[in-house]
């Protein structure tokens, strides 16, 4: 059976971007396809500098997990640094992977265009680490011999790094490890966040996934819209507050609110309302289940400890025979 593979650094708390970006489409591919999902507790190192800080993050990543309804029946859930053979991986891999495939990652490239533009060296604040990026991803895809990766856009060229290095491990030692496809949803919007610029952390214009009522109430009254009054006709998708109601509300009421976008209206403050309504709706009872397993962190290590089992079993596999190739 085929089967697929998701990895969330824990870098942030969770917000609606990743929810709908992440989360929400692996959950769909978990409910049809046996499913691996993990934190990348590992690659959170590149960035991640405060011990409780990682760990609580990633915590809280597999509580949003399984509070938004992954079965850990179905789907193993795991922390990365739980599967030591990812990392000996990693160093086999390496040996076959050109540098150039690296050198082309564009975490890395996005860091030295920077310093490049900026007249330093153009290595300042790059770490082996984040040069090494791929490298961690392609093992953590080919060492539990995964068939599909879903991703977003911005992650399709880190899974074709993937499969190239798949493919120079098979050319070297015969066929030994699984190609991995990439999954990528094109339908899938960039989802605009309160300034409506791309929903980031780093924009600091995000809605926390798990926000109580009255923060998510202040986030959607925030949220920058254009000026046009409620009786006039409005742009339905290049406003932030009608993109983010079309992902959550039942078709019927997209279809409604969409109308009345374009003849004119409805004003902002109503759409917000609407938003806001429907948000809480769906938010609700994973918020309190959220909550529950934030309190009870023995329940969320009980199933991070049933999936890393499974986890390294699979890993243990395919290391075997990545060994035997190579000669160890
Ligand atoms: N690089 C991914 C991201 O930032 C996270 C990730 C790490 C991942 N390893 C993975 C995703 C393996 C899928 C498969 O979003």
């Amino acid at each position: 059976m085929a089967i697929s593979i998701t990895g969330i650094r824990p870098t942030g708390t969770p917000h609606l971007g990743n929810y709908l970006g992440m989360f929400r489409p692996a959950l769909a591919l978990a409910r049809e396809h046996e499913s691996l999902c993990f934190m990348a507790d590992l690659h959170a190192l590149i960035d991640v500098r405060d011990p409780d800080v990682l760990r609580a993050r990633t915590r809280e990543i597999a509580a949003v997990w399984l509070a938004c309804g992954l079965d850990p029946e179905r789907a193993a859930l795991y922390r990365q640094s739980d599967v030591p053979a990812i990392c000996e991986a990693v160093w086999l891999l390496s040996c076959v992977t050109a540098k150039g495939v690296l050198n082309r990652g564009h975490a890395y490239k996005a860091v030295v265009d920077a310093n490049r533009l900026n007249g330093r060296d153009v290595d300042a604040g790059v770490s082996a680490g984040l040069f090494g990026y791929p490298l961690l991803m392609a093992a953590d895809i080919l060492v539990m011999d995964a068939d599909f990766v879903p991703v977003g856009r911005d992650q399709r060229q880190h899974v074709e790094a993937a499969r190239e290095i798949a493919r120079a491990f098979n050319g070297a030692y015969g066929s030994v490890l699984r190609e991995p496809t990439e999954l990528v949803d094109d339908r899938l919007m960039t989802v605009p966040g309160l300034d409506g610029r791309k929903m980031s952390k780093s924009y600091g214009n995000v809605i926390p996934l798990m926000a109580e009522p009255d923060e998510l109430r202040r986030c959607v009254m925030r949220i920058v819209t254009d000026s046009r009054r409620p009786e006039e006709p409005k742009d339905a998708d290049g406003d932030t507050v009608f993109s983010l109601y079309r992902e959550f509300a039942p078709a019927g009421d997209v279809e409604a609110l969409r109308a009345r976008y374009t003849a004119g209206g409805v004003g902002y403050a109503e759409a917000k309302q609407a938003l806001f309504e429907v948000l809480e709706e769906q938010m609700r009872q994973p918020r309190a289940r959220y909550r529950e397993l934030m309190a009870d962190p023995g329940e969320v290590e009980r199933v991070l400890a049933a999936g890393a089992a499974v986890a390294a079993e699979r890993a243990r596999a395919t290391l075997a025979r990545m060994r035997a190739a190579v000669g160890l």
